[in-house]
């Protein structure tokens, strides 16, 4: 069976952190995602944090006026980023978890443990004609909340694979199963989550997968080889992967 060619979504986050850190208006975030699209990047992805340690509002506006590729943008459910979210009408939004004090999201959306709030946002998004995807872990119970909400798509959790290096075959199996189940049952399926060039492979090569989110990796790989440098290796690592 063939499948679809493998996306790559740049997360440009750390972009911004760079930016936070002094408080000066450089660098700037969109203009990293500019360059990672025409760089071969097939959408661009930005998270609003609520404490907004790096992306602000200006970048999500800035960017979704100006990319001529898809811009995805990962929100907690909170009410207000919603509002922002409904404001904006990014072609795509990813539902998260958010704890203020985790360093990067930790653990994937427990959809099944508040399934009316998330099908709500899921709606409410869908009317603006946003595509909603749910970041969630390889759990079979989440897989089922998830089709019971109506989310057309799902990004699976990849941090326990790439946490743990040493059951790289076991957890990319764990992946994959999942993959297929929540491709056979209909949904767009994502992944992403602490990838980067040696251990993209293995996710790159599941078929079920059409797109995988990176974004820590590839801006700390642009300080060495740069931005363009950085967005097209992990692209034709992942294409060829593929096969
Ligand atoms: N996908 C989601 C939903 C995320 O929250 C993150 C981290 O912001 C990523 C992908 C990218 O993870 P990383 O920065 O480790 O590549």
């Amino acid at each position: 069976m063939s499948h679809p060619p493998i996306r790559l979504g740049v997360n440009v986050d750390h972009v911004a952190t760079i930016r936070q850190a002094r408080g000066t208006l450089y660098p700037d975030p969109a203009e990293a995602g500019l360059l990672a699209a025409h760089a071969g990047a097939d959408g661009v992805t930005v998270h609003l944090r609520e404490d907004r340690r790096h992306i602000q509002e200006r970048d999500v506006r800035a960017l979704a006026s100006q990319l001529t590729v898809p811009l995805n943008l990962e929100m907690s459910l909170a009410e207000d980023m919603l509002d922002f979210a409904v404001s904006v009408a990014p072609p795509h939004c990813c539902l998260v978890p958010e704890r203020r004090e985790e360093l990067t999201t930790e653990g994937g959306l427990d959809v099944a443990g508040q399934v009316d709030r998330v099908r709500a946002a899921v709606a409410r998004l869908g009317d603006v004609g946003v595509r909603v995807s749910l970041f969630i872990d390889p759990d079979p119970g989440q897989l089922e909340a998830a089709l019971a909400v109506g989310a057309p798509a799902v990004e699976i959790h990849t941090g326990e694979y790439a946490d743990h290096p040493e059951r790289m075959d076991e957890l990319a199996a764990q992946v994959r199963r999942f993959a297929g189940d929540a491709a056979a049952a209909g949904l767009e399926v994502h992944a992403g989550h602490g990838l980067h060039l040696d251990n993209v492979g293995p996710i790159a090569a599941i078929g079920d997968i059409v797109e995988l989110n990176i974004g820590h990796f590839l801006v700390a790989r642009a300080l060495f080889v740069g931005l363009p440098a950085a967005v097209s290796e992990m692209k034709q690592r992942m294409v060829a992967a593929r096969g």
